[in-house]
């Protein structure tokens, strides 16, 4: 059920191999799928095309999701070399590092807006441009990643938290706009990983410890469990699930205490 041979799909948001993006970029591979990766800037194009050595004859493609303009030549893009598309996942997170590390109460307009801009206004950029491609196919699945930072507050999460609300807000009202055309759009909530974007969260060790004492399983997560809801998500598996914030959190998000 979570096969996806000859699918056609867009990865967003990989920039090493500790990358969640890079996970369910694999296992997408692993389960037949032709992938394009992205990168937002020259200084991860390296990374991105080397890891991408490992995937079945990829595409490679710039795309840094504050650009509109980037965000249409990608879709053009990929219109080119794929002739539609058949899922997308969005990976793409940042704040600046002051947002990250002052008091929630000091976060400044400017960061504010990049955060939002960044974290939760690319996924309805990105939905906007691959819509058409994903009409050619009969319609298609989108995938973000969030953080249960949206709902409780989490130490340092700060802005992050704010812009992961709108996110999730963002894909139920995606959902509801691209149903009608059998466009499918959730997102996984993620316990806490140690990834690159993490470690700009000041105090993250102590947040994956909380894990390790309180959550049911015991532990945090790894990126290939990610992966593997996210196989669920993307394939026909789930045909019948949008609008859906899906908890992959080793059970964290059921405890109060
Ligand atoms: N690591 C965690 O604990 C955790 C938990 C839940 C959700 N998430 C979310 O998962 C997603 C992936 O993060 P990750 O933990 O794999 O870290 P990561 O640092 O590997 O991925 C973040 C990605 O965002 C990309 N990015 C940043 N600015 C961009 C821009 N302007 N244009 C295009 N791409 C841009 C980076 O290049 C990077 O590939 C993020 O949305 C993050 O918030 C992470």
């Amino acid at each position: 059920m979570c096969d996806l041979t000859g699918k056609h799909g867009l990865i967003v948001g990989v920039a090493n191999k500790r990358s969640i993006s890079w996970a369910i970029a694999q296992a997408a591979t692993a389960a037949g799928a032709r992938l394009a990766l992205t990168y937002p800037s020259e200084r991860l194009e390296e990374n991105v095309r080397e890891l991408a050595l490992k995937l079945e004859n990829p595409l490679v493609l710039p795309c840094d999701v504050t650009s509109d303009q980037q965000i249409t030549d990608l879709a053009a893009s990929l219109d080119r070399e794929f002739g539609g598309l058949d899922f997308a996942v969005h990976g793409a997170g940042f704040a600046p590092p002051d947002a990250l590390h002052n008091p929630f109460v000091e976060t400044s307009r400017e960061s504010f807006r990049i955060a939002l801009d960044v974290s939760a206004y690319s996924l309805v950029g990105l939905t906007r441009a691959v819509t058409p491609l994903m009409e050619k196919r009969g319609g298609g699945s989108i995938l973000t990643l969030t953080f249960i930072g949206s709902d409780r507050v989490y130490p340092n999460y700060n802005v992050m938290g704010v812009a992961k609300a709108a996110l999730e807000s963002s894909v139920r009202y995606l959902a509801s706009d691209l149903g009608p055309k059998n466009i499918r759009v959730n997102a996984i909530s993620a316990g806490a990983i140690k990834t690159l974007a993490a470690s700009g969260i000041a105090g993250f060790s102590s947040i994956l410890q909380v894990y390790r004492d309180r959550a049911p399983l015991r532990r945090s997560v790894d990126t290939s469990e990610v992966a593997d809801a996210a196989m669920f998500l993307l394939s026909p598996a789930s045909r019948a699930v949008t609008g859906e914030i899906l908890m992959v959190d080793a059970g964290m998000h059921a405890i109060g205490l």
